[in-house]
């Protein structure tokens, strides 16, 4: 039998995968670690995914790194997370400079400690000029305080006298969201084997297709990469259509 990445079609890839990383902690507990020792082992596996990303030539990459709830953890946590995300963007760059990865972020960036942000903007500005991969991080991010800043930044044009509120769209709306020129998300996998979005890409991603694996985080690998995205091309895509209309 072969194995599943023999049978990704890397002509049909998706544009933009979109990953909730979840289940460091359990992973971590389930050994007799510390969460920590999850978080960090979960950084192994966020290099091997880019990587594989990269290789295949898929365009966008979103990780969800760390909810706008995440602040509500353990404050010892938190602020191990936030050493981690320094290191990796500090130990990466080389990498993402010689694969010519793009860094983006999304998320309520001011939030997040000086050192990170002074490091953030850095990696964003010297890859700002590739041209392959994006890597888009989210970080304090939520998708309902990321609609409602998109809201604030419509109604403040309406009151500023620049906008009328019969010229809100679609389009305008998804214009003053993080992921502006981005595409949505054509697949979200979790990991962790948790059912829920968990306040993640709330408007991206209401025609991604789903998948959902009990792995936790550190131990998902290539392969298992390669599996989601070979599942996903067997799926098909109707965006409410019927099937008979899509085999026309
Ligand atoms: C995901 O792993 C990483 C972050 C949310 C930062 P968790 O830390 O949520 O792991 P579990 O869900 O507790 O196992
Ligand atoms: C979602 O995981 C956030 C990230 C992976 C960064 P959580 O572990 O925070 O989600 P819940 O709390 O179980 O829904
Ligand atoms: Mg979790």
């Amino acid at each position: 039998m072969s194995s599943p990445s023999n049978q990704l079609d890397r002509h049909s890839l998706p544009a933009h995968v979109a990953i909730i990383m979840d289940g460091n902690g359990r992973w971590a507990q389930n050994r007799g670690m510390i969460r920590l020792l999850g978080h960090k082992s979960g950084v192994k596996t966020v290099k091997k995914i880019v990587t594989a990303a990269s290789e295949l030539g898929i365009k966008v990459l979103t990780l969800y790194a760390f909810s706008t709830e995440n602040w509500k953890r353990p404050e010892q946590e938190v602020s191990g997370l936030m050493s981690l995300l320094k290191s990796y963007l500090e130990n990466e760059l080389s990498t993402m400079l010689d694969n010519n990865i793009k860094l983006r972020c999304m998320g309520r960036k001011k939030q997040l400690p000086e050192e990170v942000q002074h490091v953030l903007n850095s990696s964003i500005n010297k890859t700002a000029n590739n041209t392959g991969l994006v890597l888009n991080l989210a970080l304090s991010y939520g998708g309902r305080s990321e609609i409602t800043r998109a809201a604030r930044n419509l109604a403040k044009m309406c009151a500023a006298g620049t906008l009328h509120p019969d010229e809100i769209t679609e389009d305008l709306l998804e214009e003053n969201l993080y992921s502006a020129g981005l595409p949505d998300p054509d697949l979200l996998i979790r990991t962790g084997g948790e059912y829920r979005l968990s306040n993640f890409l709330l408007w991206q991603a209401s025609y991604a297709e789903l998948y959902i694996t009990e792995t936790n985080w550190p131990d998902f690998t290539q392969e298992d990469f390669h599996r989601a995205l070979t599942i996903y091309q067997e799926r098909q895509r109707r965006f409410g259509k019927t099937g008979d209309q899509l085999k026309k």
